[in-house]
């Protein structure tokens, strides 16, 4: 598996990869489009050697009290890829670049139904917070935050 991040030529099968993981929560092209050139957001992307991508992660950036935040904005593997590690690969590299920016905290929001998920960051030694984000999802499902201090 090679792992590097993803620029505008990608477009097409991020786009493509969101619906397969995703489908009604699936990110937009123009919103995918846009995390690609926007400076403060990072997308990298795990692909096979044919050159199909399997997997993705964006994570985008923001001030908060004078400090960066990061936060994991999208996570996902293709079904038959999942389990060998490549989520983990992905979410070392994002990590590793927020810390080059200068980042040390990480939040991401993960779906109250989502158990595979909150196993996955607690794994990672993301913890959940108290915060609660009613009808977070096109289905009125809500959200959970999870967070990280980075050392
Ligand atoms: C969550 C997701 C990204 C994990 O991807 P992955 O590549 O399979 O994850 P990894 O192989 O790196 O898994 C690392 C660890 O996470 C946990 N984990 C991952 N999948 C799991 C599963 N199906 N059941 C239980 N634990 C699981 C395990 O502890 C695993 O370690 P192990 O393989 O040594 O047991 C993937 O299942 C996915 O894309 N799901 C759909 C999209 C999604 O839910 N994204 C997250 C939104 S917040």
């Amino acid at each position: 598996m090679n792992y590097c991040k993803a620029t505008l030529l990608d477009l097409f099968a991020l786009e493509q990869l969101e619906k397969d993981c995703f489908q009604a929560e699936a990110f937009s092209r123009r919103l995918i489009k846009n995390l690609l050139i926007n400076t403060k957001s990072a997308v990298f992307k795990a692909t096979e050697p044919t050159g199909k991508i399997i997997g993705n992660i964006i994570g985008t950036t923001k001030k908060e009290n004078s400090a960066s935040v990061g936060r994991i904005f999208s996570l996902c593997v293709l079904a038959g890829h999942r389990k060998s590690g490549v989520a983990t690969r992905l979410v070392q590299l994002l990590e590793e670049e927020f810390r080059l920016r200068g980042i040390r905290k990480i939040r991401l929001e993960v779906s109250m139904r989502n158990n595979i998920a909150r196993m996955f960051y607690e794994r990672l030694g993301y913890q959940m917070t108290s915060d609660i984000l009613p009808h977070f999802y096109h289905d009125g499902t809500s959200a959970m935050v999870m967070r990280k201090d980075l050392s």
